[in-house]
């Protein structure tokens, strides 16, 4: 499995301070199946400015460790980059960390509360550099919570989003778990990161979450969330119209439930059989 979103590097945010705990969160991800796992330290969120030269750096390192620990994982660069005024001056200025330095796509962190056109305004400048955001956490944030259409406004502006796997096993509580389902059945969830911190409070696991995912979904659509999208991203390729919503690969009729019955009910009043 790939992991596009994890706080593994240490000292470098509220992630894992010493290199034992990260080689510790390292050892959990390759337990649960992770292969290839992006870094993704904070970034212009007040608090922790790691740009994309200390990123490299410290990524570079961290993987040097893991080859001497004998850890088969492979640690990416990354960073979660929080929506603040000077991201496009800091983007234009290439110092912020996309997925993998491919130069697309990036985990872009909504405050709470923020403005949608606004948040709009700018994913369609980035996209008219050919930057792609990746809303991260939207199930998460109290504004969608309350009003998850106001997600759907910055999708079509260009960005993609990501929830995380601890959402929809309940790790967040119930609102988080609930937004996140909501999301997903309306086919604004593209991603699914582990957000891990530590190895034992938010570790990087993700098999149990895809689970449920695929029970949600079903297994060909979340396939298509495991594999194809963050394949994708580490590429630096497009995702195509189809990808959008993965709800066209959804097998599992629950989803498309209400679209189901409502052609039934309409077909049966004609000759056309379903
Ligand atoms: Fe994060």
């Amino acid at each position: 499995m790939i992991d596009l979103h994890a706080h593994i590097l240490p000292g470098l945010d509220d992630g894992p301070e010493l290199e034992a705990e990260s080689l510790a969160m390292a050892r959990t991800a390759v337990m649960d199946g992770i292969t290839i796992l992006v870094a993704t330290p904070h970034c212009l969120d007040g608090r922790y400015h790691n740009f994309r030269d200390s990123v490299q750096l410290a990524c570079n390192a961290f993987n040097s460790l893991l080859a001497e620990e004998g850890i088969n994982l492979q640690v990416l660069p990354g960073a979660e980059i929080r929506f603040a005024p000077e991201l496009v001056e800091q983007m234009d200025r290439g110092r912020l960390m996309t997925l993998n330095d491919t130069g697309r796509y990036f985990l872009l962190e909504l405050p709470d509360p923020f403005i949608s056109h606004v948040v709009s305004h700018i994913v369609f400048q980035m996209a008219g550099r050919g930057l792609v955001p990746i809303i991260c956490h939207p199930e998460r944030n109290k504004m969608i919570q309350r009003d998850p259409e106001q997600l759907r406004a910055i999708l079509a502006a260009g960005a993609l989003s990501q929830i995380t796997g601890g959402s929809l096993t309940g790790q967040f509580g119930r609102r988080a778990r609930e937004t996140g389902i909501r999301l997903v059945k309306a086919g604004m969830v593209h991603f699914m990161g582990s957000d891990a911190h530590s190895h034992k409070s938010r570790p990087p696991r993700l098999a149990d979450a895809f689970k449920a995912l695929g029970d949600l979904v079903g297994s060909g659509a979340a396939e298509v969330v495991r594999t194809v999208m963050p394949r994708a991203v580490l590429a630096g390729e497009p995702i195509c119209d189809r990808h959008r919503d993965i709800r066209c690969f959804s097998r599992d009729h629950r989803v498309n439930e209400g679209k189901v019955t409502g052609l039934r009910r309409l077909f049966s009043h004609g000759s056309l059989k379903l």
